[in-house]
């Protein structure tokens, strides 16, 4: 099928999953305190920025969305780089000249170390809502004329759940047994809401004709059993991790479309050993407890094929989750991130084709996506490790970190050119 003119075809990154030399950010310290393997130059993407425009010419891609590392920007407390910031709005223009239309995050994560030093309750408290607001002006101001779509959190649910409930990225609190308490009743999603709220007012204020969004983490959710309590289960989960920020933006008048990543699907199931009586049954949570006990806990994982992740494939829950949001909200869609960890390669391109042909059953049916962005561009720091493979380009880190395509990327060239899925059999 064809995809409407002008439909946007890229790829997505992160600052410091792919810059290198952000020591400045919570994750730094964080691996050194997990002892994970250190992010440390990352793909060299802020010395090969240029590369990685090239990159995306090659691809034909017509958008790429990156973010700005807040710790980089605002080294201290109130002191602004002002050589990162026109760094930054070098590599928007050079994007802009090369017909891709750059999309700014600005919240991908990470934060600066100092943020925590200062105000160690993070999020828990009002305290970072302020700086992360001046930090975002100061942006804005940046790369004024040169940036017009926006992401303001990037998975915003997913950043939380890890780094505030479960305890397992930085900060690092556990907060699973009072999760609905701590999220919900005491605020700290409405907090992140009026966060974005806010950075949606202050970015229109300096360009009306700004587009402005977050990306949410989807989730496609299939009850573990066709009864009443695990369909509950799944309807308490979509809302928690879906539906409450997406509804709290909504209701502000804070979202022109939504950004949507979707790479897999979970069972979820109705469990009174679980916070808010909900086993969601991620590969992650399969991992964690062990298969014995995940499975005597009655945990549930499907038989599709598995990325290096652990992530099933699950092409038409992308299908699936646009058709839900269109019909939940009516607002137009973005695929903000979508990719598969094959280390092998061989994967990628049926994942590419099955995914690209549901976005566009789903537009068929209605939902009005006007952009794919794929993850990732290069191979990069995937929060922990540099072994899973997202990269359309693979980096040689020791032939000067040379980007090199990968499989994939030939089919992503083709599409992005035609603008039409190119299914296997040439329909
Ligand atoms: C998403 C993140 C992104 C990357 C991919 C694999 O959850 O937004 O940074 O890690 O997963």
């Amino acid at each position: 099928m064809s995809f409407p003119e002008g439909f946007l075809w890229g790829c997505s990154t992160a600052a410091y999953q792919v810059e290198g030399g952000n020591a400045g950010s919570n994750w730094t310290a964080w691996e050194r305190k997990k002892r994970l393997e250190p992010c440390g130059p990352a793909s060299n993407s802020w010395e090969l920025w240029r590369e990685d425009v090239r990159a995306l010419q090659e691809l034909h891609a017509n958008a790429y969305r990156f973010s700005v590392e807040w710790s980089r920007v605002e080294p201290h407390p109130g002191e602004y780089d002002e050589a990162v910031l026109e760094r930054y709005a070098l590599q928007a223009k050079a994007l802009r000249l090369a017909g891709i239309r750059p999309i700014v995050s600005l919240h991908h994560f990470s934060e600066p170390a100092w943020l925590y030093e200062r105000w160690p309750q993070g999020w828990l408290t009002d305290a970072p809502v302020g700086p992360f607001l001046d930090f975002v002006e100061r942006v804005s101001g940046a790369l004024r004329g040169e940036v017009s779509d926006w992401v303001t959190f990037n998975e915003p649910m997913v950043w939380l759940l890890f780094g505030y409930g479960l305890g397992f990225w930085p900060p690092g609190f556990r907060r699973g047994l009072s999760l609905e308490r701590t999220f919900v009743h005491n605020g700290l999603i409405a907090r992140v809401a009026r966060a974005h709220n806010e950075a949606y007012r202050l970015l229109k204020a300096d360009n009306p004709d700004a587009r402005v969004s977050l990306a949410q983490n989807m989730v496609d959710l299939e009850p573990a059993r066709a009864n009443v309590a695990d369909l509950g289960a799944l309807q308490a989960w979509d809302r928690f991790m879906h539906g409450h920020l997406l509804d709290l933006a909504k209701s502000a008048g804070t979202l022109d479309f939504i950004g949507v990543n979707y790479y897999t699907r979970i069972y979820v199931r109705s469990s009174p050993f679980f916070p808010m009586g909900v086993m969601p049954c991620y590969g992650e949570l399969e991992r964690a407890l062990g298969h014995r006990l995940f499975h005597l806990l009655g945990g549930r994982r499907g038989g599709r094929a598995l990325t290096d992740m652990g992530w099933e494939v699950v092409p038409e829950g992308l299908g699936r989750v646009l058709g839900r949001l269109h019909r939940a909200y009516g607002l137009p869609l973005l695929v903000t991130e979508n990719g598969i960890a094959d280390a092998t390669g061989l994967k990628r391109e049926d994942f590419l084709r099955e995914h690209v042909s549901a976005m566009g059953d789903a537009m068929a049916q209605g939902a009005d996506v006007f952009g794919y962005l794929h993850w990732s561009l290069v191979d990069n720091y995937e929060w922990g490790s540099f072994a899973p493979r997202f990269g359309l380009y693979s980096v040689d880190k020791d032939a000067a970190y040379k980007r090199r395509p990968a499989n994939g990327s030939k089919l992503f060239t083709q599409i992005a050119k035609t603008n039409a899925s190119c299914l296997a059999t040439n329909k």
